[in-house]
């Protein structure tokens, strides 16, 4: 049986993941693979539900262990719903965002401290982790700064500056951590440029 790919991209908002999913996807069907994409929080009905409550921007008062709870809660959801069996159908899954999401918000951006992160999320993962992690490193003020006048920003990304400061450097830290898996790459680059990137990692993948 062919062997299912779990794949996620990671950044700070606006950095170009959805830009970058649409050619990976494009790339790999026109390559004969089978792709399925989602993403986090979100992905199925269930999990929808929670990420509205999660960036819900009437929900300032949220505490940081209930945000914590509430995304693990979401990609328990789609980890059994959908990521494991699309991979143990031999698809190739692309996640936009996954755990290192959390690990980079909640972990170092809130403070909760990485360790408890992966641990609280263990119950969610049910050992699913990306096989690789596009990680676009972006200033997060360019990011914020791509996204204005798209759409009315939600509870995350009104943040402070000084958050949106602190995921950009704990993507960077948790990269340093990871290296067998995270890929850096300059998101300031052109998006094309960014593309080449990625299929070259994806042929050696494959
Ligand atoms: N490499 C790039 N250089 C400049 N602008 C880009 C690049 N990639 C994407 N953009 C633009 O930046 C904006 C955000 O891109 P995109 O929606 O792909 O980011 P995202 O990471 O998916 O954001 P979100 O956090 O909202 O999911 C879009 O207007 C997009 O056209
Ligand atoms: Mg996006």
């Amino acid at each position: 049986m062919k062997q299912g790919l779990f794949i996620s991209l990671e950044g700070p908002d606006g950095c170009g993941k959805s830009t970058q999913i649409t050619f990976m996807e494009q790339y790999l069907k026109q390559e004969g693979y089978e792709v399925v994409v989602t993403r986090e929080p979100g992905g199925t009905d269930i999990s929808e539900q929670i990420r509205k409550v999660i960036l819900d921007k009437d929900n300032m008062a949220m505490g940081d262990t209930t945000e914590l709870l509430l995304y693990a809660a979401a990609r328990a959801q789609l980890v059994s719903e959908f990521i494991k069996p699309a991979v143990d159908a031999g698809k190739v899954v692309i996640c936009d965002r996954f755990v290192d999401s959390s690990a980079v918000y909640q972990g170092i951006a809130r403070g909760l401290g990485i360790d408890m992160v992966y641990a609280v999320n263990s119950y969610a993962l049910q050992g699913m982790m990306p096989k690789r992690t596009f990680l676009l490193d972006l200033p997060a003020q360019e990011g914020i700064k791509r996204k204005r006048g798209q759409h009315e920003l939600d509870r995350m990304e009104l943040q402070k500056a000084e958050f949106h400061e602190k995921v950009a450097q704990g993507y960077r830290t948790l990269a340093a951590m990871h290296k067998e898996r995270i890929v850096i790459i300059d998101a300031m680059k052109p998006a094309d440029e960014i593309a080449a990137i990625i299929r070259e990692e994806l042929q050696d993948l494959l």
